[in-house]
């Protein structure tokens, strides 16, 4: 359930800023920009290529910002109102202006994050940022302006360089609680590929681990389109769930010739399990509107409940690619009840992650 906090009426939120991976920054831009039209807000996009971040800068202070949903964004990692930006900070003294300057706003906060964006330039700032955090953090509780609990609205100070930084909040129910948006994930040392780490992601980003409790079960079945070397595999079978696994190439590891796996040497386009399964994964390097076409094809005839799913974009429109893909599988499930959601997951490189499911009547 997303909880509602309310900030002060009076506190003034400027923009927006979003963490996304590094070369997607227009793709991220422009559904931050699409989404604060929609709310009518006069808002421009700085979206530096190779930058990690975007911002949406609204005109003047603008409270709809608060409106826009972090789960509706695929390319943002994290999503964050800005309050504030301070230059110039003196290497001598930084705390005296950024306690002046957050003191100055209506504001108290559970927790305060120093962050910068992924990239290599940006990695160089991490040690000052816990350095800084550690004198920080007093200084804020003894101010009045961080008093809990943990898990209210978030400070975050996104730091550009060592004298710029931006004042922001991550709210409740509406934010990444991973720092950084990035969950670290270990690499089972059993599962045959990394890509494992993608549906490992997915299953955490687009349900609540009570949830995966309910949605695999070791009663299940799924199907897994090309699935060498077992990556996505193996996280099924660990989950208890029997696999069809579907692909010219080799299993590999202990996914090989595993009890709770059969291997199809065929064409995921053309593959049908004899019975309906539980779950449909895909990592096919397809063309996305195939692989869309595909996933709710399955779906809209009963043959899967719910399915993950990547789309590869190798191509310059991506953002239209997607949409593109979208709307096929609308169109095709029209008049079957269902939830779609899509995220460039961390681990996701040139692709972003589906998660489509039928939904029955009944729970709508
Ligand atoms: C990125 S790899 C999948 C990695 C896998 N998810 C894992 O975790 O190990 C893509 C796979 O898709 C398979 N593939 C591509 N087109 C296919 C098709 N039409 N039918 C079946 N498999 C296909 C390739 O053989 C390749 O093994």
């Amino acid at each position: 359930m997303r909880r509602t906090v309310s900030l002060s009426s009076e506190l003034p939120i400027t923009g927006l800023l979003a963490y996304c991976r590094a070369g997607f920054e227009a793709e991220c831009g422009e559904e931050l920009l699409q989404a604060g039209l929609k709310l009518g807000c006069q808002v421009s996009v700085e979206a530096e290529a190779g930058s990690g971040f975007v911002r949406l800068c609204s005109v003047r202070p603008d409270r709809r910002l608060q409106q826009v949903q972090w789960a509706d964004l695929i390319f943002a990692r994290q999503l964050l109102l800005e309050v504030g930006e301070l230059t110039g900070l003196p290497e001598r003294d930084r705390l005296t202006p950024l306690l002046t300057a957050l003191q100055g706003l209506p504001l108290k906060v559970g927790s305060v994050w120093l962050e910068t964006a992924d990239t290599n330039e940006a990695k160089e700032l991490s040690g000052f940022c816990r350095r800084f955090g550690d004198k920080l953090a007093p200084a804020l509780q003894q101010a009045g302006v961080l008093v809990g609990p943990e898990d209210g609205v978030r400070l975050v100070l996104f730091w550009r360089n060592h004298g710029q930084v931006h004042l922001a909040l991550a709210m409740p129910g509406n934010r990444s609680e991973w720092p950084q948006g990035i969950p670290r994930l270990r690499m089972p040392f059993e599962a045959p590929s990394r890509s494992t780490l993608k549906l490992a992601e997915a299953i955490q980003v687009f349900m609540s681990a009570e949830e995966e409790q309910q949605r695999f079960k070791s009663s299940m079945r799924a199907v897994d389109l090309g699935a060498a070397p077992g990556g996505w595999t193996w996280q099924l079978i660990t989950r208890g769930l029997k696999v069809l696994a579907v692909d010219n190439g080799p299993l590999k590891g202990n996914v090989q010739g595993h009890p709770q796996v059969r291997h199809f040497r065929q064409d995921g386009f053309r593959f049908r399990p004899d019975q309906p399964v539980d779950w449909l994964v895909c990592d096919m390097v397809e063309q996305p509107v195939r692989v869309a076409r595909l996933m709710a094809d399955w779906l809209a005839d009963g043959l899967a409940r719910e399915a993950i799913f990547n789309l590869k974009l190798p191509m310059k429109k991506r953002l239209a690619e997607v949409e593109r893909c979208f709307d096929e599988i609308r169109e095709r499930l029209s008049g079957v009840p269902h939830q779609l959601e899509a995220r460039q997951l961390y681990h996701d490189r040139e692709e972003i992650t589906v998660y489509l499911r039928r939904l029955s009547s009944r729970k709508r």
